[in-house]
Order: structure tokens, then sequence, then C-alpha cells
């Protein structure tokens, strides 16, 4: 990790003196009558208070996500800190994401395996949350163990996940395409229609999985259902599915599956109560949440801080601080509105430099000035405390830097972030410009090396957005990383 560097707006720093109730949870030991939680509470009883156990396991808690539509930079961040954590658990979407980590000039993609696992001691978890694709898994977990990379010891999947199978892809390509469908502009890996299954209680979920009978049946009623479905919305076009084929290759993909499954929340709770830490890694960003975002132009699931407890099965008392990452500026894939774009030359200058295409679809990602009113819109949806903020050195070459400060919507200036598309693409950002410093930032470690205009940007940044930064990234590589004083010491509480 890269040098600890001083705090950026030290008078608003003493003005978010931040106070934390302790948490009572004596009542809940009154409902409490599973032997599991009886253990859990005896264990806390046995180690101190009850109030001062939780505030504990929450100060050993940590949320990372996207603060806007992905790609923000999580996967080096989520590496960079993992070494003090004990495990690593990904609470939402699947192999959608994709999160790069560059160790020592080797570059590794994740797309469903949480990045923790490429630390020896910490653990990498799937958790419940997440729709795992078991062919798309065993790839991932074949080219891993090839880098050397300890998965059959180190990870985890949880047997409450749902599973993608492939008449999810199907449906989903059909529905892109077909006329008078709203085109989302998805990955294509049968992620909403998996998340649709699973609300509709119609999905099949990895403990079922593993069962051949019951995963047999399954196939069966589910292929006749999806091939139906898709000839009469979509019509021929599409070659229906054959069950038993699909059944084969399912059954045989499940056993290699089965030795990495267990109750993933079963052994989180063991780590916390133990006096073990967690990180619970985010997937997308907070815009592509399914309700908080953009929507329809959004993911099927929670990216949000709030769906690290549903997705894991930590309760939301034993979850501590929220650290959203955010790059310098905002990039998006896929179809919907984006306040900020850069249309033209400028925005395909700043994508060249950014190396701005999808890590799993490699598709051009439009580019955008940063959107402060969207940014506090995240840090309030999240609860963030900590921003980091990655890319810092894409701008080093730009002599005016446009920061979005307001929106105009018909003439009238306004914080609040339309809930609807065609709000939002009304919306007119008000900028405001700050000085570059056509100065070189890649690798610098420390704030104070910074140029002068480059912490001006990161000071305006935290003193807009209501939260502060902790970290900055100056380049792709674990040890272009700059740690701020005081995020280094709230840090310091966590030990794997
Ligand atoms: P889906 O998640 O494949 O259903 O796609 C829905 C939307 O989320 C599309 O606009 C995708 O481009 C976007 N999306 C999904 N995963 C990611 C990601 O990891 N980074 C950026 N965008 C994503």
């Amino acid at each position: 990790m890269g040098a600890r560097t001083s705090t950026l707006n030290a008078k608003e720093d003493a003005d978010r003196v931040y106070h934390r109730k302790r948490c009572v949870v004596r009542s809940a030991v009154h409902s409490e009558n599973t032997s599991f939680l009886s253990a859990r509470i005896q264990h806390f009883i046995d180690s101190g208070t009850l109030d001062q156990r939780r505030d504990d396991m929450r100060a050993k808690t940590a949320v990372v996500l996207g603060a806007q539509w992905g790609d923000e930079g999580k996967g080096k961040i989520v590496d960079v800190l993992s070494e003090r954590f004990s495990a690593v658990a990904r609470y939402a979407g699947g192999h959608n994401a994709g999160h790069t980590v560059i160790i020592g000039g080797q570059k590794f993609i994740l797309q469903l395996i949480p990045c923790g696992v490429l630390r020896p001691t910490c653990k990498g978890i799937i958790g419940n949350g997440v729709v795992l694709d078991p062919i798309a898994f065993l790839k991932e977990v074949a080219k891993l163990r090839g880098l050397g990379v300890a998965v059959d010891a180190q990870l985890f999947v949880s047997n409450r996940a749902q599973v993608i199978l492939p008449y999810h892809r199907m449906i989903e390509l059909a529905a892109e395409s077909a006329p008078g469908r709203k085109k989302i502009g998805t990955t294509s890996r049968g992620i909403g229609p998996a998340y649709e299954d699973k609300m509709a209680r119609s999905g099949l979920r990895v403990v079922d999985l593993l069962r051949p009978e019951l995963l047999k049946t399954h196939i069966e009623a589910a292929c006749a259902e999806k091939n139906a479905i898709v000839k009469a919305l979509f019509g021929t076009g599409t070659a229906p599915l054959d069950p038993a084929r699909m059944f084969d290759e399912y059954a045989a993909a499940a056993e290699e599956v089965r030795p990495f499954v267990t109750d993933t929340g079963r052994v989180l709770n063991k780590i916390l109560a133990a006096g073990g830490s967690v990180m619970f890694e985010g997937a997308q960003g907070t815009m592509l949440d399914i309700d908080h975002g953009t929507y329809p132009f959004v993911t099927s699931s929670s990216a949000t801080a709030g769906g690290a407890a549903t997705g894991t099965g930590v309760g939301p008392t034993a979850i501590g601080t929220v650290i959203s990452v955010t790059k310098a500026y905002v990039t998006r894939v896929g179809e919907g509105p984006f306040p900020t774009e850069i249309k033209g030359a400028a925005g395909e200058e700043l994508r060249a430099r950014g190396n701005e295409y999808g890590a799993v679809t490699g598709r051009p990602r439009r580019c955008g000035w940063l959107d402060i009113p969207l940014l506090r819109y995240s840090n309030q949806v999240n609860g963030a405390e900590w921003l980091v903020v990655t890319k810092l050195d894409v701008l080093d070459t730009l002599a005016e830097i446009p920061i979005c400060v307001g929106y105009e919507i018909d003439g009238k200036v306004t914080d609040e972030i339309p809930a609807d598309v065609e709000g939002l693409e009304q919306v007119k950002p008000r900028y405001t410009t700050l000085k570059g410093w056509q100065e070189p930032t890649e690798g610098i470690t420390e704030f104070e090396k910074l140029p002068r205009a480059a912490k001006e940007y990161l000071r305006f940044q935290e003193r807009e957005s209501g939260a502060r930064i902790g970290m900055v990234s100056t380049g792709p590589d674990r040890d272009q990383t700059m740690v701020l004083d005081d995020f280094a010491a709230a840090l310091d509480t966590i030990h794997a």
C-alpha cells in the first residue's frame, strides 16, 4: 500500500466529528432461540459486554462499492485493502462484473470470484445475493488455479445463491433484440432473467443444483416454459434448448462446484464472532442499483450498501464503514441517462487516456466530467463515510477541468436527482471549472507531492461531496496508491 499522507480539509474534518451510538442488542437476546445464535450471544457474554462486542464487530467490517455506474476501479481498491481482512464477500451481481487487478505487472480480471482470494490469508465468499453461472465460475476457478492461486482452500460459495442457466441468456438475448422493448445494453450474461426467476420464486439455488433428481426436474420444467415463452414472444429465430443436454452438462458442473458450497452466512458470522474482519465487495455501481439507480437502465440487484446485508446474511448492525470508489471523472457502459457525458473529441481523448473499455464486454465506455450532485446522492444512499478517488493521473494533460456542481431542470436549479429517465435527460449540468495541473501524477503516493492544482481538485471534491477522501489511486498497480492519515488510522483497527 502507498504512503500515508495528511488530511485534505482540516476544518471540515473537525466539523465532522462522528459519534457512533453503541448498539444495544440486549433486547434481541430474549428473542434469540436458535442454538447457533445462542452460542454466539454466549460468546459475546463470555468475552465482554454485548454492546462492546457488537461495536467490535462493526469496527471490523467495511463495504467497498462503486459510486456511479461501475468500473470505478473497485477491483484494485479491494485488492489493496484486502490484506487487512480475513474474508472478502461478494454480495450482488454475477459474472457481469469485471474487476481488474494488477499485481507486479501481472493482470487478473475477476468476474465472479472476490478479489480477496489473491491474498493467501484471505477467504473469498460468493454470497447468497449473487447469481452464479456454474460454467463461468469453473472457468474462473481453473484460470486462477493455473496462476497458482489457492482457490480450493480459500473460496466458498453460498448454498443460497441463485444459479444462472442457459435459458436465462436465451431470454435476455431475445428480449434485448425484440422490437418494441427498451434496450438496456446488458452484458448478455443472463443476469436479469436469473434475478427475475429468483423473485418469481421459480429459480434454482446452488443447494438444489447439487441434487441431481431435483436439477433434472427443474431443467425439464424450465426449458419447456422458457422455450414456449421465447417462441411466443420473440418468434422462431432462437433455437429451442435441449433439457437432456443441459442436465448432463450442469449435473457434471455441479459435482465440481460442490466442494466450494457451504452456508456462507454462517461462515461470515463465525469469522466476525471470532474477532475476524470482513470486507463486502460491491459489484457494478450505485447508479446501476435496481432501486436507487437510473431505472430501467440498471442491473437487477442491490449494488448499494444495503445489499451487503441481504446479500450475505450478515446483519446490518454488524456492518461498519462504507467506502465509496469514484474515478476522478465518470464513465458508463450500456444505455441510459448520463448528465455530464462529454460528447465528441474531448470524450474520446479521455477514453483513450483512461483506456475506458469494458473489462467484461470490451465495449467503449462513455466518459463524462465529475458530477457532484450525483456523488452526493450516491453518498447519501450508501451512507458513505469515505471516498476513494481513482485514475487521477488520467486528467494530467488537461489545462482546465470542468466539474458539475448543480443541476438545472426547466430553468430551475435543483439538488434533487430526478427519478425518471426523462427527467435525467432534461438535466442541464451547471459547471465550475478548476485549473488543471498538466504535470504527471502517475505513481505519486504522497498527497503533499501532488501538484497544487491536483490537491485543489481533490479538496474540492471532498468538500462538495460530503464524504472524506481516504485514498487516491494514481496508477493501476497495487503500489500506485496513497492513503490519507485519518483513513489509515481507521484502517488500523482492522486486522485480518
Ligand atoms: P446486466 O447487469 O448485464 O443486466 O446489465 C445492465 C446494465 O448494467 C448495463 O448497462 C451494463 O452495461 C451495466 N453493467 C453490468 N455490470 C457492469 C459492470 O461491472 N460495470 C459497468 N457496467 C455494468
